[in-house]
């Protein structure tokens, strides 16, 4: 999703995709833009760098969850399988998994095209016996899959509890999404975080350097850049929320003054004090975790976790949906 630089005050070639939620996103109450939209290549760099922070726990739980339970894994799942990845980024997990299961394909679905080709390259030259093909698509609509890898057992691959970026409606929809294109049969290893204490969750999205800042920071960077933008950046600060009612960590750009300004000609303004949502982070307890895979047509057969009991990795399996009384 990179652009083309920007000559002369001209937003040319913005994704009208983009365009059309941050439009309408700065004029609803209250205004939100969707977290996807963070991910232009300075916005996935940060987020490389959020995942190497001290306070920002996830990824280095995930992993050495993923690592303890490898042998497990294997047992469970068995080898020549074809492992789906949904949004495989540049993901350090996937080898683990990768050794774990010995499947015989890999196929990573990224929208960027950039960081998927890098890590399907890698991937490639690291696994010799395994068929890498990389699809370029937006795995939140059904994808269709390799001929090669039709008729292989399949596993889909969903780590670092993005299923948490969405509302519990949007993670249903994916995840019978996920169902339908990988079909009945499938099994799916999925990454959820737990809820756990304010004070380790906040400071999770809101870290001592600033990266987060920066990272939710460059949404305005970025509408400027690509929507012809002059929302001043030194307006606004970063704000990391806990909402225990919704049991998620919210993102907000805060304005420290009231501002008027322009996105692609339209104007807008925005009081102090007011803010834009840019994210939201559901956490989710066990039980919860299972209820919504169950909702989403994969029922949990295996689960681990770590020693504080912070994340949870889950095994499910897309059985034949059961009688019901
Ligand atoms: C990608 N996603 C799972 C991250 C999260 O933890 O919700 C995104 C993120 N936002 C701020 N820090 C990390």
């Amino acid at each position: 999703m990179l652009k083309p630089e920007i000559e002369d005050g001209q937003a040319s070639l913005a994704d009208p995709a983009f365009r059309a939620d941050v439009l309408n996103g700065l004029a609803a109450r209250p205004r939100a833009i969707p977290a996807r939209w963070f991910y232009d290549r300075r916005g996935s760099e940060l987020f490389e760098a959020i995942t190497t922070l001290d306070e920002y726990y996830p990824t280095r739980t995930e992993t050495a969850i993923l690592d303890a339970a490898c042998a497990d894994i294997g047992d469970r799942v068995g080898t020549g399988r074809a492992v789906i990845e949904f949004g495989s980024g540049s993901s350090t997990k996937t080898p683990i998994l990768l050794r774990c299961i010995a499947p015989a394909a890999y196929v990573p679905i990224d929208i960027s095209g950039d960081f998927l080709r890098e890590s399907a390259a890698g991937l490639a030259d690291a696994f010799p016996a395994i068929e890498v093909y990389p699809v370029e698509a937006n795995f939140m609509q059904p994808v269709r899959l390799p001929a090669p890898v039709a008729d292989l057992p399949k596993l889909g691959f969903f780590p670092g509890s993005t299923i948490g970026n969405l509302t519990a409606f949007g993670a249903v929809d994916l995840l019978r999404t996920m169902r339908a294109s990988l079909g009945e049969g499938s099994m799916l290893l999925i990454g959820i975080d737990r809820i756990k204490p304010a004070d380790i969750l906040v400071p999770a999205y809101d870290d001592a350097r600033g990266v987060t800042a920066a990272f939710n920071l460059n949404l305005i960077e970025r509408i400027n850049r690509e929507l012809d933008g002059d929302l001043p950046v030194d307006a606004f600060r970063h704000r990391a929320i806990w909402n225990d009612d919704a049991a998620r960590i919210e993102m907000h750009l805060e304005a420290l003054r009231d501002v008027s300004f322009h996105v692609d000609g339209r104007a807008f303004s925005i009081a102090a004090g007011e803010s834009i949502h840019t994210e939201n982070s559901h956490k989710y307890g066990p039980r919860d975790a299972r209820a919504l895979l169950r909702a989403g047509g994969w029922t949990p057969v295996a689960e681990w976790t770590d020693a504080r009991d912070w994340f949870g990795l889950i095994l499910a399996e897309a059985q034949p949906r059961p009688m019901a009384p």
